[in-house]
Formats: structure tokens, sequence, C-alpha cells
């Protein structure tokens, strides 16, 4: 019989962490969301409630219901919590020594049943994987941003992945309502692998000169049909993870294409990392205009 993962830990409340808690808590399970420091904690909180918030707003949550909701996550700066949980899902930067330091301390923590998964966007799975006891047990869980909204997720499987556990968590990412497909664990997977090197073409084309960001951001929203345009995406994503990504996977394919554009990596160390840090490509809230245009 497939595993239902009723209690569900996450680490790493940032942006994707949090949106991911977030879809779990919804989807009835209890979560355990854990952060490395109260600040960052309070960060979390602050993330699941104005996004339950915004829902409640729009009248399409009751209040009642965004109670349960976070009712149902407990918040924690103690990995140790997750003991009980039947799956983790990893959402911490894109640092592989922190990624296995964490998957170390997972392994000694969570019963030996637990299944471990990374939400990695562009590391191996297989090499986080490997620094545990159990690498039958480890998986990638790939979402996407907004993870409330977005309705993929990227299933990971490792040459070593137990047989049927790809199988268990797709049927875990429909009991989610979201829609899995499987990939093997090559770097960027499916989405980044295709996406990024299209970013940082865009990247690309507006230092040469040929289009301001806002013509950029028009032409593939009107002229594609794109929800958004490459620079406002890039600022959703954020800048320091879409740099990573392409830094990855220019090292892995030595395909030009995602070498990091000059201006993407300005923008990151000025540390101006997109929508999380009030400016990126734009400013949102207060802040001065963002450059370049
Ligand atoms: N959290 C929760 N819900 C959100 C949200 C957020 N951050 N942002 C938007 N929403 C909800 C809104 O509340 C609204 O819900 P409703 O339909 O129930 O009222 C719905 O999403 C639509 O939002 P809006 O009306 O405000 O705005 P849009 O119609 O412009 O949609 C969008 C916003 C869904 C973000 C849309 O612009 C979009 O799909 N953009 C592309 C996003 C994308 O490509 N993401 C993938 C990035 S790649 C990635 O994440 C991989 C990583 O590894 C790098």
């Amino acid at each position: 019989m497939a595993q239902t993962f009723e209690t569900v830990g996450v680490v790493g409340l940032g942006t994707m962490g949090a949106g991911i808690a977030e879809v779990f808590a919804r989807s009835g399970r209890r979560v355990i969301g854990v952060e490395a420091d109260d600040a960052a904690l309070e960060r979390g909180r602050g993330h699941l409630e104005r996004s339950t918030g915004k829902a409640v707003a729009k009248g399409k949550l009751t209040e009642d219901a965004q109670r349960e909701i976070l009712g149902r996550v407990t918040l924690t700066t103690s990995r140790e919590d997750l003991a009980d949980a039947d799956l983790v899902i990893e959402a911490i930067p894109e640092i592989m020594e922190f990624k296995r330091g964490l998957f170390a301390d997972l392994d000694r923590i969570c019963k030996p049943s637990a299944v471990l998964a990374t939400n990695t966007s562009s590391l191996s799975v297989t090499a986080i994987a490997a620094g545990t006891s159990r690498p039958g047990q480890v998986i990638g869980m790939h979402f996407f941003n907004p993870a409330p909204v977005m309705k993929l997720v990227e299933v990971v499987h490792t040459v070593v992945t137990d047989d049927g556990l790809a199988d268990d968590v797709a049927a875990l990412a429909r009991s989610l309502g979201k829609t899995p497909i499987t990939a093997g664990d090559r770097a960027g997977f499916v989405v980044n692998r295709l996406l990024l090197g299209y970013l940082n073409h865009a990247c690309a084309l507006l230092e040469s000169g040929v289009a301001g960001r806002d013509d950029i951001d028009a032409a593939m929203k009107l002229g594609v049909g794109l929800p958004m345009g490459p620079f406002t995406l890039l600022d959703l994503i954020g800048l320091d993870t879409s740099y990573e990504v392409c830094e990855v996977l220019f090292r892995e394919t030595r395909d030009r294409r995602h070498a990091p554009a000059p201006v993407l990596r300005e923008l990151v160390t000025a540390g101006l990392l997109g929508r999380k840090t009030g400016r990126g490509f734009y400013s949102y809230g207060e802040a001065a205009p963002a450059a370049p245009k």
C-alpha cells in the first residue's frame, strides 16, 4: 500500500519552504516547520500568515479554515523535533555542504522508515542521498514558486532510490492537488534545465542593449503569452537562486547558455535579490528604482 505521509517536516521556511509547508497543511497533514533561529522562524510564520491571509481577504478561505491550517503547523528551531515525521522536505539554500550536513542530522534524528526529500533546484540528489545511511529513501520533490499556486512537482529519483518510492511520492503530490512528473537526477531536472537558459539569455539580451527591461518583459508576456516576463520571473524566483542554478548548470553541461550573465552576478553581489529583498530588476514597495532598465 502507498505511504500516505501524515506528518511532514519542512526544513527552511523561506519563500519555497513556507509555501511547501502551507501546501501540506492545507491538505490536512500535520506539519513541523524548522528554521535555524527565532528571527528566521518569525519570517516563516509571517509568510504563512500573509499567504493564507490573502486567501481569506479574497473570500477563498474562511477565517476558521485559516486557523485550522495554521494550527496544523508547529514551528521550531530544533531539528530533533522531526523524530516522528514520516517525510521531511529540505528547502534550505542551494549549498551542497549545508544540505549534506542537514541530511546527516536528519538521518540520525528521523525514524528509520522516514523518507527524506530535497526541494533542490539543481544540485545532485544522488550526492545528497549518498551522505546518508538510507540512500534508497532519499528523493527529490521539487516544487515551483509560488508553491501554493504552481501545479507541478518534479519527483526526482536516483539510481539507488527504492522501488516504488517515486510512485508513492507522485501519489502524495497528487493528494496535494499537484501534477507530478518523474525525472532522473540530472542538473536542473526538466524545468530549470529549460527555463534558466531562457532567463539567463534574457539578461544577456538586456546587457547587449537590444531592448530594455520593460520591453523584453512585455515582449515575452504579450508576444508569447507567458504569465510573466523574464525579469519579473527572475525577481520572483530570487536572483541568488537563479544565479546558483545557472552556475550548477554551466558546471555540469558546459553549455554557454548557462554561464551566468554578468548583470545577474552584479545584482546578487549588491544584495538585490528580487522580491524577497524589495529590489532586483524591479523595485517593490518603498525602495528606490532598480537598475538597470
Ligand atoms: N503565494 C500564494 N498564493 C499566491 C502567490 C503567493 N506567493 N502569488 C499569487 N498567488 C495566488 C493569488 O492569491 C491568486 O489566487 P486566486 O486565483 O485564488 O485568487 C493566484 O495566485 C493568481 O495570482 P494573481 O491574480 O495575484 O496574479 P497572476 O494571475 O499574475 O498570477 C502567478 C501570479 C501565479 C505568480 C503567475 O504570474 C505565474 O504563474 N507566474 C509564473 C511563475 C513561474 O513560472 N514559477 C516557476 C518559477 S521556476 C521555480 O520556481 C523553480 C525554482 O527551482 C527556481
